[in-house]
């Protein structure tokens, strides 16, 4: 357990550091939404008093501000980490979902069985239940079974559409910790794999290759990954040999097999997909029997014991493969997680408060100019006032003395008048 140091929360799970990035990002955007809300009432006011402080683009510019942040917020809760399994038929990606999911959520078995995208989430009411494209109905799920018959038979589903699986939370940390596993039809039934990829797969921050630990890595199977990442830049590919139990009954070939997958699927990713290095190969490419695993933990749930006697040689080593597994994707998935979906969200938010500063500033720079220019009219008005008393005195000084010299003279005139 580690600590993070802005949080001080304990964090037991790289998923965490997404849930706590998620959580600040988030209360960033409710203070810039409060900032952004406070901003704009005080300009409507302002405006009210004294119109031509503010200019009408610059109040329009913070309400539009205000309704992006608010759709920035919307789209922050709605956030997650999300993994993509692909392969061809049968190779067991329902199985490894299931496995990692820790119980039987996804329909499985021989054949063709998955025959629609299928993206299992945490369900925010605890119910388990489905929802098809296009559709607001909530289907409830009580079971595989019940699921396996509402994607056969209720609806004819087309390959290229995408169900949601809302699952309880508490049932699986990894919905809890707001992962989203998106199980795929086999690429070799469809001829859709461009369109497959713009759907499904755009934002997805991890994807899995289901293999055959049987057979080997197949030309469908690298050519969905090639056309992966000829639309982003270097994805997050991690390769599952998946049914490794099988090499139990060929013990002498064991190693030899493993080596030659190994060498395969590390070429692969390091030279004909350039995602990464022969160092990091080593942490993404794995042996595993996802149906083992699955075995082992729904039995674990139920509190049953395992049948030591029913299970393959080297099963232990392939459990703990498995868990290694899942400790390299969660670090991995929690980081491409918070740089693809907060990177974009962070850099949206600087540049808002920068604009939103820039005319916040731009009005304050104004409304100082305007009240500058009104105290000089006020002191021009004030000296012309204190001349005009000035000469309103002297004026009425000069009337005073005027009117004495008139007195006197009359005064003189009078008495000349009375004496003669
Ligand atoms: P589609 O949905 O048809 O594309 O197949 P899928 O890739 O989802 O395969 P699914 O998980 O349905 O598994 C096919 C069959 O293989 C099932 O019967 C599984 O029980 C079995 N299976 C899956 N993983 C393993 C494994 O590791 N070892 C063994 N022996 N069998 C496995
Ligand atoms: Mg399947």
């Amino acid at each position: 357990a580690s600590r993070n140091p802005l949080i001080d929360e304990q964090i037991s799970s790289p998923l965490q550091v997404f849930g706590q990035a998620k959580k600040q990002i988030n209360n960033i955007f409710v203070d810039i939404q409060d900032y952004v809300t406070d901003a704009s009432e005080r300009m409507i006011d302002v405006n009210k008093i004294c119109p031509d402080v503010i200019v009408e683009n610059e109040l329009k510019s913070i309400l539009d501000y205000r309704s992006k942040v608010k759709g920035i917020c919307e789209v922050l809760t709605r956030d997650h980490m999300k993994v993509a399994f692909f392969g061809r038929t049968s190779n067991g990606k329902s199985t490894v979902v299931n496995a990692m999911l820790g119980e039987k959520v996804l329909p499985s078995g021989i054949g063709h069985t998955t025959n629609c995208f299928l993206q299992v989430e945490g369900s925010q009411t605890g119910d388990a239940y489905l929802v098809t494209e296009g559709s607001n109905e909530k289907q409830n799920v009580e079971s595989v079974t019940h699921l396996a018959h509402a994607l056969n038979y209720e609806k004819q589903l087309n390959e290229k559409e995408l169900v949601h699986v809302y699952w309880p939370k508490d049932k699986c940390s990894l919905l809890r910790d707001d992962v989203a596993l998106v199980d795929s039809p086999g690429v070799d039934v469809t001829p859709h794999l461009d369109d497959w990829i713009d759907a499904h797969c755009i934002d997805a921050d991890v994807f899995v290759l289901v293999a055959n630990a049987e057979s080997t890595l197949m030309v469908t199977e690298k050519n969905f990954f090639h056309k992966v990442s000829t639309k982003l830049s270097k994805p997050n590919i991690f390769i599952l040999n998946n049914r490794w139990d099988a090499s139990a009954n060929e013990p002498e070939f064991l190693d030899q097999v493993r080596k030659q997958h190994m060498e395969r699927a590390t070429d692969f990713l390091v030279k004909e997909l350039k995602v990464c290095t022969p160092e990091e190969a080593v942490s993404r490419i794995f042996f595993i029997s996802a149906k083992e695993v699955l075995q082992a933990r729904v039995k674990e749930r139920n509190g049953q014991a395992l049948n030591s006697g029913a299970l393959a040689e080297g099963f232990s080593a392939r459990y703990m493969e498995f868990e290694e597994f899942e400790r390299r994707f969660e670090e991995c998935i929690s980081k491409s997680a918070i740089k693809t979906k907060f990177l974009n969200h962070s850099q949206q938010g600087k540049q808002l408060v920068k604009e939103m500063y820039k005319i916040m500033e731009t009005i304050y720079n104004r409304s100082q100019e305007q009240t500058h220019s009104k105290m000089c009219q006020k002191k021009e008005f004030q000296e012309k006032l204190n001349f005009t008393e000035q000469q309103l005195i002297c004026i009425t000084n000069q009337m005073k003395m005027k009117i004495h010299q008139m007195v006197d003279d009359v005064e003189d005139k009078v008495s000349k008048a009375l004496n003669d």
